[in-house]
């Protein structure tokens, strides 16, 4: 099955309106190919900023959002608040919401549920520690993720994948290609047996961590790799490069 390929942007913390002016640039000046899709992740204090002035082709998601429609949860915003500013889709389960902020995967779980219903589309985060990887429990620990939200979620098809191993996040030191299509290739396998045959065709699986725009195409060639969730990179004009890596 052809899958689109999609490529997502993550700002993470950072970005003032002169940078993000500067990034909007570069996204407009630079050729995106009509069959892939790129979403980009902007803080939330600048969604409706980056709304007003990106270009067509170009999606934003905000990179977290609550489990909750409203209510007591200070410093929270919810889908609803985010389609209100016309966002369609949401990050959840990036492994710094996991490790800093504690997020459980319950939680996540929670999370993608509320969003999913609501109608947003999420971007799901999962991958080992460089400990867990050493100690042999790569797909054990992703598996682990992975079915959090299995229990919790019936519908995959607004569901996008990011595998990011921890260890290769804002590291420099990225998975081998052979490395993530293990890894993918085992998600998928995952996939059919415990959800469905349809959705691991189908679902979309993006690699995270270290993504540059010289390593970008080999990464792309892997038959599991359907795009990349690009931290650093995505703020530079490489990141147009990149978005066209499986051209
Ligand atoms: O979500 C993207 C990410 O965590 C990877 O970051 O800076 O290693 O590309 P980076």
């Amino acid at each position: 099955m052809e899958r689109t390929f999609i490529i997502g942007g993550n700002w993470k913390m950072n970005g003032d309106r002169k940078s993000i002016d500067e990034i909007i640039k570069f996204l407009r000046a630079g050729s995106i190919p009509v069959n892939n899709e790129v979403v980009i992740g902007v803080p939330a204090l600048y969604l409706d900023y980056v709304q007003q002035r990106k270009p067509k082709n170009v999606e934003i998601a905000a990179q977290n959002c609550y489990k909750a429609e409203k209510g007591a949860f200070t410093g929270e915003i919810s889908p609803d608040m985010l389609k209100d500013l016309g966002v369609k889709w949401v990050i959840l389960g990036h492994s710094e919401r996991r490790n800093i902020f504690g997020e459980t995967d319950d939680l996540i779980a929670e999370k993608t549920a509320h969003a999913l219903e609501k109608g947003l589309k999420v971007i799901l985060c999962i991958g080992e520690t460089l400990d867990e990887r050493e100690t042999g429990q790569t797909n054990e620990v992703c598996f682990r993720q992975m079915k959090a939200v299995a229990n919790k979620i019936k519908d995959w098809k607004n569901v996008v994948i990011a595998y990011e191993p921890v260890w290769a996040i804002g590291t420099g030191k990225t998975a081998t290609p052979e490395q993530a299509q293990e890894v993918h290739d085992a998600l998928r396998k995952w996939i059919a047996e415990n959800i469905g045959k349809e959705v691991a065709e189908s679902i979309r699986i993006q690699y995270g961590g270290s993504v540059t725009a010289a390593n970008a195409k080999e990464l792309a060639r892997q038959k599991d790799i359907d795009g990349f969730l690009v931290g650093g990179a995505s703020l530079k004009p490489e990141f147009v490069d990149i978005i066209n890596s499986n051209a």
